[in-house]
């Protein structure tokens, strides 16, 4: 949820740590700080706000140095303010530290160090951290790190930290890793460090994944590593297979348009290599489970939060067509504490953009820890989700930058498709062109749903000041309902509710009025002939409709308000397109209505902490 970022090398320090910033803090924007040793002070420079801020403060009072650590904050404990911006230092001012996570027990270690007579300055729970260091550093010698290995034994929650000291000898950053990521970057005579991979693109792309427990140090000599804070451990040095191109907005206006237009390039690449139409054969490389355990599967979990739970809802239905397997979904913060029913013939799928997020990982290890199988989907390499998985299907969209996920999304169902018919094809179903055909034309149909971003753009024009959104579909595509409305909600801060179109009667067409737009989804076979039946109850209520079909237009005149046309494609993938006219509405609302699409108000886009 907080961007961090540090740098040893020869070069000046500050201009990398903000260009390391400003790649995550899509991570977080509450304030943002960076912090050198400079002939033997800390120099710290810290603001609320975004990064452009501290880039305004650094013009005004720059400070310099070889080595450093830079942070963007979003807040957990502690009001979004200067005093609570990190780099937060220890009350001899001779540790800086930078952190992202949450300390449970802070409480407790800041009342034994306060009746030891340390300061607290923030409302943070980082402070305890920095000044357990510093108590520790005396202790040590002045050593840092192993000041920093005795802290962590005290630390409870979750945290990646580094931190920097005036009393090392000579430049060192020391790091410790338990929950959120914390990679390491190298190159000729350089040190990185940062929450993920997207911050060190620009400069090297040899990386190194810490594991929980993991303690480092960087320094001029290198790199060393303590597994659980005492045992040396070399980790593998991971080549990262991003472009640093994929990382800019290539011409777009915000990365949200950007990664909504690079769905067909996104959908082909999560296709390629792992479908031979020849031979009707799917191939998942890497799923790490063989036939026989595949055959012993009996129901499967699937296990997410937000944007993916609504993709593992359309997994469900995708699944239980395709393998007749019972599937059960959950959001990750709910399943850990259902005590759920787990044993070896269930396969758990944690689906997950980031591969970091807290509550699905949570939910993951519940299921492994009862005995189930556990594999993931997942779209960054390396991140704990795979790391933790027996095997990992990945999503192939490329870095996505946008708070709001969108390629994430719809390459999420693709990969659920494709492993609903590697289960059928290794459980001894057959795999029939049905199957394969339309999987084959998802890009293009996605490509041509794009085309209606213009008829979105004057559908903003007329709806965006709106204060509520009703979004209805049915069957497999009431999760694009709920899909949906989320992307408004997040992006254009407008009330927006998915729900079933048949459950309307039930209570919420009384909220229909003339100020409340209605988006209906009528696609995919019968099911859309009740949704029109819907749309009627919605219009005889002076509703406004908004209609997305793969039909005729035509079936829908004197009913709908407006008429968005997709493509049609077989009723397991429609969901893929149909979701892109909702993307692209989201967008031109938020938009018109002023809101910083890519880095909504309160959001971050990997949600590390419970
Ligand atoms: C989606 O637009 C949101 N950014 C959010 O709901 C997101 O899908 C959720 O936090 C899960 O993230 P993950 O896929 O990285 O686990």
């Amino acid at each position: 949820m907080c961007g961090i970022v540090g740098y040893l090398g020869h070069r000046e320090v500050v201009p990398l740590l903000l260009d390391g910033l400003a790649k995550l803090e899509y991570r977080g924007y509450d304030s943002a700080g960076v912090v050198v040793v400079d002939d033997g002070e800390l120099r710290t420079a810290k603001v609320e706000g975004k990064l452009e801020r501290l880039r305004a403060r650094l013009a005004q009072q720059p400070i310099s140095g070889l080595y450093g650590l830079g942070h963007t904050r979003w807040a957990t404990h502690g009001p979004p303010s200067e005093r609570n911006a990190h780099p937060v230092v220890d009350s001899r001012r001779r540790v800086a530290l930078i952190h992202n996570g949450i300390i449970e027990n802070f409480l407790d270690v800041k009342e034994r160090l306060q009746a030891a007579g340390w300061r607290f300055d923030t409302d943070t729970d980082t402070e305890v951290v920095v000044n357990l260091i510093s108590s520790y550093l005396e202790q040590e010698s002045g050593d840092l790190t192993a000041a920093v290995k005795r802290t962590v034994r005290e630390l409870e929650g979750m945290y990646a930290f580094a931190v920097i000291s005036t009393c090392s000898p000579a430049p060192e950053i020391v790091a410790a890793r338990q929950g959120p990521p914390l990679l390491l970057g190298l190159s000729d005579g350089e040190r990185f460090l940062a929450s993920d991979a997207s911050a060190l693109l620009a400069y090297t792309r040899e990386v190194i994944f810490l594991d929980n427990g993991d303690v480092a140090r960087l320094s001029e000599e290198g790199l060393r590593i303590w597994s659980g804070g005492e045992t040396p451990v070399e980790r593998p040095l991971q080549r990262l297979n991003w472009d640093p191109v994929q990382i800019e907005k290539g011409g777009y206006k915000h990365f949200m348009l950007k990664e909504i237009h690079e769905q067909p390039q996104a959908l082909q690449d999560t296709l390629a290599g792992r479908v031979d139409f020849e031979r009707r054969e799917v191939h998942l490389e890497g799923l790490g489970l063989d036939a026989a355990t595949l055959a012993g599967v009996e129901r499967l979990h699937l296990l997410a939060c937000g944007t993916s739970w609504h993709a593992a809802l359309v997994g469900k239905f995708i699944i239980e067509a395709l393998v007749r397997l019972p599937v059960e979904v959950d959001y990750g913060s709910e399943y850990r504490y259902r005590d759920p029913i787990v044993d070896p013939s269930v396969l758990a799928v944690g689906i997950s953009q980031s591969g970091e997020t807290a509550d699905t990982l949570s939910a993951m290890e519940a299921a492994k820890e009862r005995g189930g199988r556990l594999i993931a989907v997942c779209n960054v390499t390396g991140s704990q989700a795979t790391r933790i998985s027996e095997g990992v299907i990945y999503t192939h969209a490329g870095p996505e930058i946008g708070v709001a996920s969108t390629k994430a999304f719809t390459t999420q169902l693709e990969a659920l498709y494709l492993l609903a018919l590697y289960l059928r094809q290794q459980r001894g179903g057959r795999l029939a062109d049905e199957h394969l055909e339309a999987l084959a034309h998802v890009p293009q149909a996605v490509a041509e749903a794009l085309a209606c971003e213009e008829q979105i753009g004057e559908l903003a024009r007329r709806f965006f000041r709106a204060e509520n959104f009703l979004y209805l579909g049915r069957g497999i595509a009431y999760p694009i309902a709920l899909e949906g409305a989320l992307k408004l909600k997040e992006i254009s801060y407008i009330h927006a509710e998915g729900y079933p179109a048949g459950e309307m009667k039930h209570g919420p067409i009384a909220l229909i009025d003339e100020d409340m737009p209605v988006v209906a989804i009528a696609t995919g076979g019968q099911v859309a002939e009740k949704v029109k039946s819907n749309i009627h109850e919605v219009r005889a209520r002076d509703g406004v409709v908004i209609a997305v079909t793969d039909r005729d237009p035509a079936a829908f005149a004197g009913l709908a308000e407006e008429v968005i046309r997709v493509p049609r494609l077989s009723p397991h993938l429609q969901p893929i397109v149909d979701v892109v006219p909702l993307q692209l509405l989201a967008y031109a609302i938020g938009v018109r209505r002023g809101c910083d699409v890519d880095q909504p108000r309160n959001l971050a886009k990997s949600v590390t902490v419970e």
